[in-house]
């Protein structure tokens, strides 16, 4: 049997962090080994104890953790194959197009050399603000998949892109970059 393929979800803090949930449980289906790294914020959004029972490993959520000199950022980083942002905030997007490595996934970006796929999700004007687009052109430029949000109705009340990918086309898009099943 094959060796799983190890992803890595990056859970950062969007009302759509409750659909990590299921993207941790359809790639463990799809045969991969899903390690979980999140924000601080992201805690608002999921708890890391619904991450960790869906994944059945422990989640990441601080460099600084106990074990911090272990330094899970670059451990996570070298045996990971590809590295998944979702949902992605117009914060971690502004972070990682500018180098700025001040958290557990901007440090996990940094340091790996695997295929870093993200998907976006935010409020329309969020969305479309040109610093988040001249953002992501950047991140494009230098070799980062996007999966792109889709129009619909927003937490926020309004209708519009902005949502999630949805979880299908997120899964299908790391077995296209990496390969499993
Ligand atoms: C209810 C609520 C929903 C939010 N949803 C989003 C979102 O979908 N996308 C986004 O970019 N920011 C959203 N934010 C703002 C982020 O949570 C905030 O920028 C946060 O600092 C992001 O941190 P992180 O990227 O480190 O997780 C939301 C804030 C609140 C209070």
């Amino acid at each position: 049997m094959a060796k799983p393929k190890k992803v890595i979800l990056g859970v950062t803090g969007s009302i759509a962090a409750y659909k990590s949930a299921d993207i941790v449980r359809r790639l463990g289906e799809r045969g991969f080994a899903v390690w979980v790294a999140m924000t601080k914020d992201a805690e608002h959004f999921i708890s890391p104890l619904t991450l960790s029972s869906l994944a059945c490993k422990e989640v990441y959520r601080d460099t600084f953790e106990a074990d911090a000199w272990k330094m899970p950022h670059i451990a996570l980083a070298q045996e990971a194959d590809i590295f998944l942002i979702a949902p992605a905030t117009a914060a971690i997007i502004g972070k990682l197009a500018h180098g700025i490595a001040d958290n557990l996934l901007t440090c996990i970006a940094l340091a790996t050399q695997a295929k870093v796929v993200i998907a976006p999700a935010m409020n329309t004007q969020m969305y479309q603000h040109r610093i988040v687009q001249e953002n992501c052109a950047r991140l494009k430029a230098l070799g980062v998949y996007f999966i792109n949000p889709l129009k619909g109705k927003l937490a926020c009340g309004t209708t519009g892109e902005g949502h999630i990918a949805d979880v299908d086309t997120i899964v299908d898009m790391v077995v296209g970059l990496v390969g499993q099943d």
